[in-house]
């Protein structure tokens, strides 16, 4: 408490943000905490921890899908839930879910929504979808076999969404290392978390279409990409033909798919990533390699700054206080 008071006395002082958080716009900063919801709905975790683990068992896939939104929401106009907004029509804003990273993609928005009806029905018009959405990427990391931590809460929802931000700001497959490198950076995140948060690679699938020029080179011109295993290229030519199967599946880590460990770093190391950004995490940079190799190496210090990584995406630029709003239904801005 003293150190929550300080920290916003500071804010209002300086007229700038504690480290490591931004000002989310429109009204006083107050920084967020894990006890936000404590008083206004004690039920709030065990309503989200269920639901999230009932799909799960019905999908699972689904907690790779509902750990990559938190992501997606986050690094386009802060963790606020644009990410949710479906388009109406207004002329207002310009839907997220139509973004390249985002079309034929991203997915759980369904259970998200099942979230958000059960929490307004214990106790209404309390949690934001923004928050829901950053305790459902925890839940889902742990439900996976991954580490948990504690979610600083209390953000709120954005009136907006950005098609544009979705498109340039999300780091591409075939994005070099420089370009994701400050994609981050533009997010307040570091070559570190850049490194520990690419290993939620560790479960989920991606599509033919994203890491298909790595088979056939760019533009297919044979130039194949030399950083892949030939065995391991050979098996996904066989369902990732040059030209169709767009959307075929493949898991992104080929040992152990559903399964939140440190495989991925050991695939990099074996030449065994699927997608170019994670590959040329050990081919493109020194730092970003050693870090490989230590996250390889050591699954416990990657879980430790996984968790801490994550906190701190989940700190980029929140709306709180009185900016923002409550949403009733996280597709939909009140009014
Ligand atoms: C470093 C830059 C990153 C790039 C370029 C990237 C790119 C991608 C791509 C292309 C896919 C497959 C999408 C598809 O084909 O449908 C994917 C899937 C996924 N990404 Fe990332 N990603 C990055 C970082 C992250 C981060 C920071 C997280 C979370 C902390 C994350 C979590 C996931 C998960 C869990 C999946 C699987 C989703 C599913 O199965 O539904 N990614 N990513």
């Amino acid at each position: 408490m003293v150190v929550a008071s300080v920290a916003v006395l500071s804010v209002l002082c300086s007229g700038h943000p504690v480290p490591g958080h931004h000002h989310g716009g429109g009204g006083v900063f107050v920084p967020l905490n894990p006890h936000f919801y404590d008083h206004s709905c004690p039920q709030m975790h065990a309503i989200i921890g269920a639901i999230v683990a009932r799909e799960h068992a019905k999908d699972p896939r689904m907690a790779a899908s509902l750990l990559r939104m938190h992501f997606h929401d986050c690094f386009v106009q802060g963790c606020d839930a644009s990410v949710l907004l479906d388009a109406d029509g207004s002329g207002r804003f310009t839907t997220e879910k139509r973004s390249n990273p985002n079309r034929d993609s991203l997915r759980g928005f369904e259970v998200i929504d099942e979230i958000k009806a059960a929490l307004e029905h214990a106790c209404p018009h309390t949690v934001s979808c923004a928050d829901i959405v950053a305790v459902v990427a925890r839940d889902s990391t742990v439900l996976t076999g991954g580490p948990g931590w504690e979610v600083p809460l209390g953000r709120r929802d954005s009136l907006t969404a950005s098609l544009s931000g979705s498109n340039n700001l999300i780091p591409a497959p075939n994005d070099s290392l420089p370009t994701i490198i400050n994609k981050f950076r533009n997010q307040g995140l570091d070559i570190v978390d850049l490194v520990a948060l690419s290993g939620a690679h560790t479960i989920g699938d991606s599509r033919c279409v994203s890491f298909r020029q790595r088979l056939y080179g760019q533009n297919n011109n044979g130039q194949v990409d030399r950083t892949l295993n030939p065995g391991y290229a050979a098996q996904l030519r066989a369902r990732c033909p040059a030209s169709g199967g767009d959307q075929n599946l493949f898991a992104l880590d080929l040992v152990s798919q559903f399964r939140f460990d440190n495989q991925y770093y050991r695939n990099i190391l074996a030449s065994n990533a699927l997608l170019s950004s994670d590959q040329i995490l050990l081919t493109q940079g020194r730092e970003t390699m050693e870090l490989v190799h230590r996250f390889a190496a050591d699954q416990g210090l990657f879980f430790d700054q996984f968790a801490k990584s994550m906190v701190k995406m989940g700190n980029v630029l929140p709306l709180t206080g009185n900016a923002g709003e409550i949403r009733n239904n996280c597709r939909r801005i009140n009014h």
